[in-house]
């Protein structure tokens, strides 16, 4: 196996990071290719916790190059702040942290627009309001900046001048929101360019050589399937394909190919943000799942919405990536409940679906569920219990994916690998 992609099956928070970290003990290289700080990726070593936003989570393994790909959206100030974050755990210099030029920036218009939009807008989507929408929108309309674009002052002042009228007026006419100008932000910008340029050049080419060479490569998605702008559930999504298909466009393969599609899964489902989910508790046994699991937003702080595993959107979702095996997180937070369910099927209008579908309008779904026989593990051995072992087959078995990982607990150690990776 040389190339690995970690992948939410969810709506994100499936416990990526840690994962990812795990796994970059044996990568080269590690690679964000989408979504931006909206991200927060939590990683527990000796005792510390380090949320990850933008930084790939293979930064702590300093033999790992981490590699921010053009498809992510960046924002200089958060990318630096996070950068001397890091720095407090371990030396980053462009030697092991490198952000392709290419990459699409996220200026103050962006946060401000979201934010406005959040705030005062027709539709809200409960974004993380980091200015990710307005930035992609931006790169899709192609009047984007890029990295590549801070490092050159004239170029830089050129191009804002040329982009920004529409965001100005918008935020001042329509939200009345006092905008910096063209002025203010070019020399903002500059600056920040300035102290992030030793991390900046050809990425694509580096992967690629990296690749061609054999190296180890391990892609990092952010957000989840459900969260996918087109595989989600739109609106109620982010603004880039989370799934698979966001490597090939926002970093790039040899051959096309990725060997193996982990796709990471909650024992349980949470949802952060508005938006519909069909197995969302509203009882005392979600909010057990809540405090217990501490569901709270690593990037927000926002209280996370929790209910059962859903089997029909796991399914959608080895479909949307061709995932080729699950990494189970979280066991330890379902241990000791008295209840187990696992929602099987939707019921709509009469008819039962086993899978969901795009377009589905998961706020009309009824859940079918399943009771098991609730598992009480304290994971002491690698003995698992009856009941655990056949919540781990039930899920194998209904999804036709094997699960290779077990987790049961936040940090490096706790966890059981059932397959190889690298
Ligand atoms: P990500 O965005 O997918 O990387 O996930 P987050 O970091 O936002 O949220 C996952 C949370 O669960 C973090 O606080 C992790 O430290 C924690 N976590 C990951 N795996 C496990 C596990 O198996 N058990 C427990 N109790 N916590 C875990
Ligand atoms: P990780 O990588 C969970 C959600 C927001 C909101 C929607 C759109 O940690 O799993 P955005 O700011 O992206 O425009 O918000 O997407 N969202 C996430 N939810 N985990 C994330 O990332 C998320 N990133 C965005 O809450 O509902
Ligand atoms: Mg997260």
């Amino acid at each position: 196996m040389q190339t690995l992609a970690i992948i939410g099956s969810q709506w994100g928070d499936e416990g990526k990071g840690k994962i990812t970290d795990l796994l970059s003990q044996k990568a080269d290289l590690v690679v964000r290719y989408q979504g931006g700080n909206n991200a927060g990726h939590t990683i527990w070593v000796d005792g510390k916790k380090i949320v990850l936003h933008l930084v790939p989570s293979g930064i702590l393994h300093p033999h790992c190059l981490s590699v921010v790909a053009h498809g992510v959206v960046l924002e200089p100030e958060a990318f630096m702040t996070e950068v001397n974050r890091v720095r407090e755990h371990i030396p980053v210099n462009g030697k092991n942290l490198l952000v392709s030029e290419n990459t699409a920036v996220i200026t103050s218009w962006h946060k401000l627009i979201d934010a406005a939009r959040e705030g005062q807008g027709a539709v809200k989507i409960g974004t993380t309001g980091k200015g990710i929408g307005p930035s992609y929108e931006d790169k899709i309309g192609r009047r984007g900046l890029r990295v590549r674009d801070l490092l050159n002052k004239d170029q830089l002042f050129k191009r804002l001048s040329e982009t920004a009228d529409e965001k100005i007026f918008l935020l001042e006419k329509r939200y009345n929101i006092k905008a910096p100008t063209v002025a203010e932000e070019t020399e903002r910008l500059w600056t920040l360019g300035q102290t992030m340029k030793e991390f900046v050049g050809d990425a694509f080419g580096i992967l690629q050589d990296s690749l061609v060479r054999g190296k180890k490569v391990l892609y990092e998605g952010a957000q989840g399937t459900l969260l996918d702008v087109d595989y989600g559930t739109y609106p109620y999504v982010t603004s880039s394909n989370t799934t698979a298909a966001g490597i090939h466009t926002g970093a790039g393969t040899l051959n096309g190919r990725v060997d193996e599609i982990l796709g990471i899964t909650k024992a349980y489902t949470t949802r952060v943000g508005e938006g519909p989910f069909p197995t969302e508790l509203f009882d005392e046994v979600g909010q057990y799942i809540q405090k217990t699991g501490n569901e709270v937003g690593a990037t927000t702080g926002r209280i996370r919405r929790c209910g059962w595993l859903d089997l029909p959107a796991l399914r959608y979702a080895i479909q949307c990536s061709s995932l080729t095996s699950i990494a189970l997180t979280k066991l330890d937070i379902l241990s000791g409940m008295d209840v187990l369910r696992v929602c099987e099927g939707y019921k709509v209008d009469g008819k039962v679906f086993t899978t969901a579908r795009p377009g589905m309008d998961l706020a009309r779904v009824e859940p079918v569920y399943r009771d098991l026989k609730p598992f009480k593990d304290d994971f002491a051995s690698d003995k698992l219990s009856t009941e655990l072992q056949a919540y781990i087959n039930l899920i194998e078995t209904e999804l036709k994916i094997p699960v290779g990982i077990a987790a049961y607990g936040p940090d490096r150690q706790q966890i059981k690998f059932r397959k190889d990776y690298f």
